[in-house]
């Protein structure tokens, strides 16, 4: 569901022309909706209630501090995987006891961070972190709430990039090691081992694969609260997929009466940890064609702005912002870098010439967050709408801000 819609062959997010914000602002630009993102959100906020669970909306989907402010003051919490991402909620106003910390690669300064800042819980991903997470408790002397994060080894996911689950990926620990330390840390006086967690990949379009790790994950709690571990909760990560073309998705619903049959009567919390699912609908990147070339539509935006076509094959749908219906063409999109690599789609039927616009659709998650400077190309601006108003929530980057940081030796 989305507030992307034609009115009289324009293209609106909810009551804006997408055409009027390309030309207060220019191109390439992220344009947002509040409605759906909020929507999302309640979807998954009333989804998880039949579970008494929480929503940890993760924060690397969108991770503009507006959006953070706005998932927060509507009751989300945050999943964060880095000293960046805890820096951006915190200047959003995040209650830091409402952010879990997952990530292989927790730094000694990110951990003492979010220590400081007193955050909800770490998700653990070794043993090491787990030891050096301990000493830095003890040296800061505040104790340290934990989760383990294990491995269901299960394969899933929308490519094999963002497929975590399996038992050779870097992600997680084995069920054998959560008991072990679950044993020898359960009286550790710095550490309080409070929950365990998992995240098995991400654009996931069936439900079993979520359904044979909460099953492990149930087992796991009951084993670890047999030798006196007090488990409060069960992450059971993100990774619902969306509709980008046509796919088939599961719900929130359905996604949590799954949980809920498994969790029945028990008094874990239940967490869950959605990025894509909240962000990717309410987003769309709109661009301006350059240049028509032969099949080529040479549009100002580049795998820069959105690297999922390049990175994963993805395919995004493509609109025109004004529909003109003449006649349609098979375009390729592709941006300004020097690599073949750099296309935003393929084989899109349109009826486009130079200086009309295209919006890329269900690029509000992992679309401006994953965005980079390649060819010294400054990021695009992002904009969030919000009924008939809207506001630039992050400026466009400019040539001086792109080489600021570089001292002349
Ligand atoms: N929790 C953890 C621990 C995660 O690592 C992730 C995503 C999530 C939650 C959120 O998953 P979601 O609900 O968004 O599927 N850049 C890729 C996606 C990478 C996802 C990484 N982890 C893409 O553009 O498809």
């Amino acid at each position: 569901m989305n507030h992307f819609n034609y009115k009289n062959n324009q293209l609106f997010c909810e009551k804006v022309f997408l055409g009027d914000i390309a030309e207060k602002y220019g191109t390439p630009i992220y344009i947002y909706s509040k409605a759906t993102l909020l929507h999302h959100l309640d979807v998954f906020k009333k989804a998880v209630a039949i579970v008494n669970g929480t929503v940890f909306y993760s924060v690397k989907a969108l991770s503009n501090i507006n959006i953070l402010r706005l998932l927060s003051e509507n009751g989300a919490g945050f999943d964060i995987v880095s000293g960046g991402e805890l820096h951006r909620c915190i200047q959003a106003g995040v209650d830091p006891k409402r952010i879990i910390f997952s990530g292989v690669g927790k730094s000694k300064a990110e951990i003492s961070a979010a220590l400081k800042l007193g955050i909800h819980a770490f998700n653990i991903e070794s043993s090491e972190e787990l030891e050096r997470i301990s000493m830095i408790s003890e040296l800061l002397k505040q104790r340290a709430d934990i989760g383990l994060r294990v491995n269901p080894n299960v394969d899933q996911g929308g490519h094999e990039y963002i497929k975590t689950g399996r038992k050779d990926d870097k992600f997680g620990i084995s069920f054998a090691e959560a008991k072990e330390l679950a044993k020898s840390y359960k009286d550790n006086p710095h550490i309080n081992l409070i929950g365990i967690a998992c995240h098995i990949g991400s654009q996931i379009l069936e439900l079993d694969g979520f359904e044979t790790a909460a099953k492990q994950m149930l087992a796991l709690s009951i084993e670890l609260s047999a030798v006196g571990c007090d488990i409060r909760f069960i992450d059971m990560g993100g990774g619902l997929g969306v509709q980008y073309n046509g796919e088939e998705t599961k719900t929130p619903d359905e996604l949590l009466t799954v949980y809920a049959k498994i969790f029945k009567d028990r008094d874990e919390e239940i967490y869950i940890e959605p990025g894509r699912a909240i962000a990717a609908n309410a987003g769309m990147l709109v661009t301006e064609v350059e240049y028509c070339k032969n099949n080529f539509l040479i549009v100002d935006a580049a795998m820069n702005d959105l690297i999922r076509p390049a990175l994963y094959q993805a395919k995004h749908k493509v609109h025109e912002v004004v529909n003109n219906k003449v006649s349609k063409k098979t375009f390729d999109i592709v941006g300004p870098i020097c690599e073949t690599g750099d296309y935003l789609a393929k084989g899109v039927e349109l009826s486009c010439k130079t200086g009309d616009l295209v919006a890329i659709g269900t690029a509000g998650a992992y679309g401006f967050s994953m965005s980079s400077n390649y060819n010294t190309r400054p990021r695009s601006a992002e904009i969030l709408v919000d009924g008939d108003k809207f506001t630039l929530i992050r400026k466009r980057e400019t040539l001086s801000e792109l080489i600021a940081n570089e001292v002349e030796s």
